[in-house]
């Protein structure tokens, strides 16, 4: 009786919502229907409808407790395009150049699709097996093109943020534990710690700062070393930061190099910071979450000389190797380090079945339960191949500088650099107003006014307390054309403000 009330409960089409041989078909269905949908999000002209956000709140929408809809997928797949796709941010559109956003790789998308069906957890070699050598081969990959030793080591992570944070908690208990005989893995907080410092430019990814709060050690452990006029760490200033914190009785353990800044992608020096960093016995971690990638191209390998000395770096093909969120690695020169992340559980990869044959992945890992993500980039480094995606990245350098030398003499605008990457950071200048608020003002009501009409996505950032606008250019497929009509954009909103106001 019990028995047939159970049976009762789950109806034939329900059972056939789950992944495997019954369902194949419907899979197939679901997935080719799914694809006519993405289709029109591809046609739209606009890279935004430009909805308010009141505009989304329609209640045909909404999921409330207990509530139970059997929609076809075709009815849920009609509510998805009214919902999301006809509305969200179209990366690969043109007029979209605000973000480290890529628009991404047919062959990431098809290991992305192959992966989640399959939904391999990649933490043990129990729950992955062969995907773990992918994951393996793909670190060992981007380690070889690094130059990094043979010792150097890697794993996939959620991005830049994670993989900062990693690099830190491994140059800090990396230090304690050669410089104090200190065990903060196993226990915790120790008062020498409040003074370690980490060394970083004035330009660097604000997750440095973020995650040295996150380990307890607080914002003020991270000391902001000046930059040049390219935006680049200043290594005079560097060595004259280690020592001022020397003096004050605290204690450096390490610098990080950013390759590819945020907002400028300028690289700092890395070969004379390496040294340095030698010098003085400290970690050196790069953050090439940015400009890591450029290891690929002819135009830019020069700046990323330097890397094969780092203790730790950081890369995120999800921002510049054409890969779907998420795909990032977070890279150690020497394996070992990995101890200060792993942890045995019994359930998982209990110690005594510590076996190097059968690697579990989740002993460098600070994630559990993690996604195969190793499979889109394997994908896209057998179907489009690393020098290609190199020369998408030339591509996007040489139209932020065509885009540079057309607009630096323009009186219309006020540009910041040259780009030594993909971005190009410039402000609109009305030429008789000499006022910087009123230049904030006009700059920010133009971003805003051409995000809102679905127009045209540009950042904006500040320097030295001044509002700039920003593109960071991705898509190998804009061209100069392009950008100059966003450009022209920005001229006639900025001209309509003066008019307006
Ligand atoms: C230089 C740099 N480092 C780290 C990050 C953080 O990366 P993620 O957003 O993948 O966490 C960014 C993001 O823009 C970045 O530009």
């Amino acid at each position: 009786m019990l028995l047939e009330t159970h049976t009762n409960l789950v109806i034939d089409r329900d059972i056939e919502q789950f992944f495997n041989s019954q369902s194949k078909y419907t899979y197939e269905e679901y997935i080719l229907k799914t694809i006519q949908h993405i289709k029109s999000f591809l046609d739209r002209d606009q890279f935004y409808s430009g909805d308010l956000i009141s505009d989304f709140g329609s209640k045909k929408h909404l999921i409330t407790p207990n509530s139970q809809v059997n929609l076809t997928i075709d009815e849920a797949l009609k509510e998805v395009k009214e919902l999301y796709l006809d509305h969200t941010i179209a990366f690969h559109h043109p007029n979209y150049v605000a973000h480290l956003n890529c628009p991404v790789l047919l062959p990431a998308i098809i290991g992305d699709l192959v992966a989640s069906s399959v939904n391999t957890a990649i933490e043990t070699w129990d729950q992955s097996t062969s995907a773990t050598l992918i994951e393996q081969e793909m670190i060992r990959w981007i380690c070889a093109e690094m130059k990094l030793p043979d010792t150097s080591d890697g794993v996939f992570t959620s991005g830049g943020t994670q993989s900062n944070f990693m690099a830190l908690l491994l140059a800090r208990d990396d230090y304690a534990f050669k410089h104090f005989g200190l065990n903060l893995k196993e226990n915790g907080w120790s008062d020498v710690v409040s003074k370690f410092r980490f060394f970083c430019s004035e330009k660097a990814h604000f997750s440095i700062r973020k995650n040295a709060a996150l380990m307890g050690m607080g914002y003020n452990a991270v000391i902001p070393v000046p930059t040049d006029d390219k935006m680049k760490m200043e290594s005079d200033a560097l060595v004259q930061a280690i020592e001022k914190e020397k003096q004050l009785g605290n204690i450096p353990i390490a610098v990080v190099a950013t390759a590819g800044t945020t907002d400028f992608g300028s690289f700092d020096p890395l070969e004379t910071i390496a040294k340095i960093a030698k010098e003085y016995g400290i970690w050196f971690h790069v953050d090439g979450a940015y400009g890591g990638s450029y290891i690929l191209t002819e135009t830019h390998q020069h700046l990323l000389s330097g890397i094969a000395h780092a203790d730790s770096v950081t890369i995120d093909f999800h921002k510049t190797m054409f890969q779907p969120v998420c795909s990032s690695a977070f890279l150690v020169r020497d394996t070992k380090h990995f101890k200060y992340v792993s942890y045995y559980a019994d359930y998982l990869n209990p110690l005594e079945h510590r076996d190097e044959e059968f690697p579990n992945l989740i002993e460098k890992s600070i994630q559990t339960t993690r996604r195969f993500d190793a499979l889109k980039l394997w994908f896209s480094l057998k179907m489009t191949g690393a020098k290609t995606i190199g020369s998408f990245l030339e591509k996007v350098h040489y139209l932020a500088l065509d885009l540079y030398y057309n607009i630096k003499d323009d009186v219309c605008f006020e540009v910041v650099h040259k780009p030594e990457l993909s971005t190009l950071v410039f402000r609109y200048k009305v030429p008789e107003v000499t006022s910087n608020t009123v230049h904030d003002t006009i700059n920010l009501y133009i971003k805003n006014k051409l995000f809102k009409s679905g127009q045209a996505s540009v950042a904006s950032t500040k320097l030295d307390g001044k509002v700039y606008l920003k593109f960071t250019l991705l898509n190998p497929k804009s061209t100069i054309d392009d950008l100059l009509n966003i450009i022209q954009m920005i001229k006639d909103t900025g001209k309509n403000y003066k008019t307006i106001n």
